[in-house]
């Protein structure tokens, strides 16, 4: 509605009203229709979109309130106003009660009923802007498999309890397993979300470059600075500095982020000026930054300073249950993306991608589903299309007993170890019903979790 006339309907069985109203409100500005009865309402309604109602109590036919609930069930947005004789105000109330925006006792003066359309037609457009700033930060928030770990879920819960606050917050983990994805997470949901997200990979650039990068230079200030540049930190101004691989900076680019983040100003190489800055922090590594500290390549201070809040992401090997999700998740984009019609992964598949150690997590699953999609053009995804081979070999020597009862005991193992201890999902995988796999386990020792 916020860049069009707001559209009005007057419902009343007496022409003068229609008219009366109708001739008031165009002057106002508003796209106004008029309909006699309810039944005449319903129909326009069913054709058009309409913002505001106003209709009488008291007509033949269908009263104001019967085309009321009919309207609510119709489009529950559409805001009514009812007009009445006094005779009818406990029907007024009745409406109210059920949902109606508001009632005047005729006879009324027009500039009220003005002012009653202006509030709600602003209600609207509130409304209205609500949902366009949640489809915003919708497009900003990456795309993230929420996965069926409860340790994934820990992280999502931390994520949503830090996100709305300034606080400084340090993401772990393996390479791979989301940290940039989780910083982008918490910058779209921080009030910041609209502001920018200015990323620096502090590994990949060496210390003269990243001092120019973070803080950026004035023209002259070293051979090559042929003009002025303002650094990430001046960028990330009302958003968030996502500062990867932290554990990298070299020291004397420590000291000056230190005093940046203490003071909240920077000042360019080569410049003199003290510039403030309002950014949020959030960093990652994967590397053991306390070893760093204690090995004294990191410094104590700085690392105080960053180390506020921990959200640790494990690898994808210690939470499993996300695999199988996380592999739909990039299965369906991948096929939409490449027009495949794969329709998901054979039951071995399956079993080859819980049962591989994920060294590259979540990375090195979204490539294996997508290389898979590459030579898989249509039906199930089967364990050859998949860049991966059963491990086991190091961590889990093959036993040399291949007598049938030791291959039975590994596989029945393998299977309730697939399916989490479920005795009833593993004794239907096996093909055997539970009393005949409880008696096996107890056979071969096997113990339930
Ligand atoms: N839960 C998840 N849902 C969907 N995609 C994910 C998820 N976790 C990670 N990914 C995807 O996996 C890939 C690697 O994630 P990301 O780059 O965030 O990892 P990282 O921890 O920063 O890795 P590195 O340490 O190598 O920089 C990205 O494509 C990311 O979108
Ligand atoms: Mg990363």
């Amino acid at each position: 509605m916020s860049s069009r006339a707001p559209s009005l309907m007057i419902v009343d069985d007496e022409l003068h009203v229609r008219e009366s109203l109708a001739s008031w409100f165009t002057e106002d500005g508003y796209e106004v229709v008029t309909a006699s009865s309810g039944k005449e309402a319903l129909a326009i309604l069913g054709r058009r979109h309409i913002d505001v109602v106003i209709t009488d109590i008291k007509m033949p036919g269908m009263d104001g309130l019967e085309l009321q609930r009919h309207i609510r069930n119709v489009d529950p947005d559409v805001v009514i106003i009812l007009v009445t004789a006094y005779a009818s105000v406990s029907t007024a109330v009745q409406a109210l009660k059920e949902g109606a925006y508001d009632y005047l006792v005729k006879p009324f003066d027009p500039e009220e009923l003005s002012h009653v359309v202006e509030k709600a037609c602003e209600k609207i457009r509130l409304k209205e802007e609500n949902v366009a700033l949640k489809q915003r930060i919708a497009g900003i928030s990456p795309e993230i498999v929420e996965g069926q770990s409860r340790e994934m879920r820990r992280v999502l819960e931390l994520v949503d309890s830090v996100a709305p606050t300034d606080t400084t917050v340090m993401v772990r983990g393996e390479s791979g397993t989301g940290k940039e994805l989780i910083a982008r997470l918490i910058h779209a949901k921080s009030p910041r979300a609209f502001g920018p997200l200015v990323a620096v990979n502090c590994g990949a650039l060496s210390e003269g470059v990243l001092e120019s990068e973070l803080f950026g230079h004035e023209k002259g200030s070293f051979t090559g600075a042929t003009s002025r540049r303002k650094g990430k930190l001046e960028l990330a101004d009302g958003g968030t500095l996502f500062l990867d691989e932290i554990g990298e900076i070299p020291p004397k680019v420590q000291v000056e982020l230190l005093r940046a983040l203490e003071d909240h100003t920077i000042t360019r190489v080569g410049g003199v000026q003290e510039i403030p800055v309002d950014f949020r922090v959030v960093c990652a590594t994967n590397r053991d930054l306390e070893e760093a500290v204690r090995e004294g390549t990191f410094r104590q201070d700085l690392y105080y300073r960053i180390n506020v809040f921990q959200i640790d992401i494990p690898p994808l090997r210690e939470r499993r249950e996300d695999i199988m999700p996380i592999a739909e998740h990039f299965l369906k984009k991948f096929a939409a993306a490449m027009g495949r019609r794969v329709t998901g992964f054979s039951p071995e598949a399956r079993e080859l991608l819980m049962q591989y150690d994920w060294p590259g997590n979540v990375r090195e699953l979204a490539n294996a589903v997508e290389r898979a999609l590459v030579v898989c053009h249509e039906g199930e995804i089967k364990p050859e299309f998949l860049p991966i081979r059963p491990q086991g070999s190091a961590s889990e020597p093959e036993p040399d007993d291949l007598s049938l009862q030791a291959v039975e005991r590994r596989h029945i193992l393998k299977v309730l170890e697939l399916e989490d201890f479920n005795i009833t999902h593993a004794a239907k995988r096996l093909g055997i019903d539970r009393v005949t796999l409880y008696n096996k386990m107890r056979k071969y020792g096997i113990e339930r979790r």
